[in-house]
């Protein structure tokens, strides 16, 4: 953590414009042509000041500029995240993770509702970096008109809110529902799953509901608070033939350190509405007797239908009976085929 961040400045010309041409130099068929493409790398603090944005670089300890990023306004309260370029040798050093949480900051402050970004689909290791710091593919590709022939992932996440992830968003929130979930096991969530559990099989698990998700049998929801994706349900629409107009609620998760702020509560009255929506009139679910999902599912006007006792396992070898919960919709915007 030698590094400095501060405000950029447009003396910082030369350091910006090697910073960004290193960073482009390392992918193939990537062109840096400064006069033609990039000309404003020569003022940079003016061309984001004038856009009402801001602009930071970041200094090592001889005070060479090795990082840079930036946020400009958007419509509609987003804000965009702009310029994240680090140095290779300052990687991995969580400086990227503070230059972001400056931008973030900045746009929050200034009255930002949602966060977007564009990264070339070839920057790999940056989609990573997003994704782990909960934003979600957003939208279509979008090829630019340059001389890199240049595609862009969108990416996005609101600060806070509930959203349904389609496929692509669905797939690229895996690796942090995978935190998610391990996070909530080790705090002792019976989600069917012991403790501790591996990130590969969290990893998997989430892919596969992904596609679940793709193929519209599962809708899956994420909530954020503060910009962090703290909490997920699944809606299984997966139901069989005698039953199309049930669906399960699973899978509701909020991060341990976002607890009791209403997350739950919200991810389960959207999880309802989607259910509705989509014709559903019966919900089920199964949940751990006396935890917190209890709570809820009573809080939240849920009806029991009774308990199981022994009904799974914890890692200890002892075992926790299971209460069977049940909503009727009433809302359901065309029933499922009537029997
Ligand atoms: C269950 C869970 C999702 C609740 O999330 P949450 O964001 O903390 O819930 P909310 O803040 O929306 O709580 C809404 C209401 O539920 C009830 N509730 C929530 N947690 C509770 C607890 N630990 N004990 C008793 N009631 C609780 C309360 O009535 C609460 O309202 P209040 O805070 O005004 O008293 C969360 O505890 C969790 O992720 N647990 C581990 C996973 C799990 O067990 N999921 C259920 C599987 S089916």
């Amino acid at each position: 953590m030698n590094e400095t961040i501060r405000p950029g400045r447009d003396a910082d010309a030369a350091g910006f414009i090697d910073l960004v041409r290193a960073c482009w130099g390392e992918y193939p068929g990537l062109v840096f042509d400064l006069d033609a493409e990039v000309p404003e790398l020569r003022a940079l603090a003016t061309y984001y000041a004038g856009q009402g944005g801001a602009l930071w670089a970041a200094d090592d300890a001889q005070g060479r500029l090795v990082g840079m990023i930036a946020t400009r306004p958007e419509a509609d309260g987003a804000w965009e995240i702009c310029r994240v370029y680090l140095d290779r040798a300052h990687r991995g050093s969580g400086l990227a993770a503070r230059l972001l949480g400056r931008a973030e900051a900045h746009a929050t402050a200034a009255g930002a509702t949602r966060l977007l970004l564009w990264s070339d689909t070839r920057f790999e290791r940056a989609h990573r970096f997003y994704e782990k710091h909960s934003y979600v593919r957003s939208g279509p590709i979008r090829p630019l008109d340059d001389l890199s022939h240049s595609l862009e992932y969108g990416y996005a996440k609101p600060l806070a809110g509930i959203a349904v992830l389609d496929a692509a968003a669905a797939a690229s929130a895996v690796p942090r529902l995978a935190t998610l979930l391990v996070d909530c096991v080790a705090a002792g969530a019976s989600v069917s799953f012991l403790a501790p559990l591996g990130r590969d099989v969290a990893l998997s698990y989430w892919r596969t509901q992904a596609r679940a998700a793709a193929e519209r049998r599962r809708v899956l929801l994420a909530a954020w608070a503060d910009g962090v994706l703290a909490g997920t349900v699944t809606l299984d629409l997966d139901m069989p033939a005698n039953q199309p107009h049930r669906a399960e609620i699973k899978k509701l998760l909020v991060d341990p350190a976002c607890r009791r702020r209403g997350l739950g509560r919200a991810l389960l009255a959207r999880a309802e509405a989607e259910a509705a929506a989509a014709g559903r009139s019966l919900l089920t679910l199964d949940t751990r007797a006396d935890d917190a999902g209890e709570g809820l599912y009573r809080a939240a006007g849920w009806s029991e239908a009774g308990r199981i006792p022994d009904y799974s396992a914890n890692a200890d070898g002892s075992r926790d009976a299971t209460v069977i919960f049940y909503r009727r919709l009433s809302g359901a915007a065309s029933a499922a085929p009537a029997r």
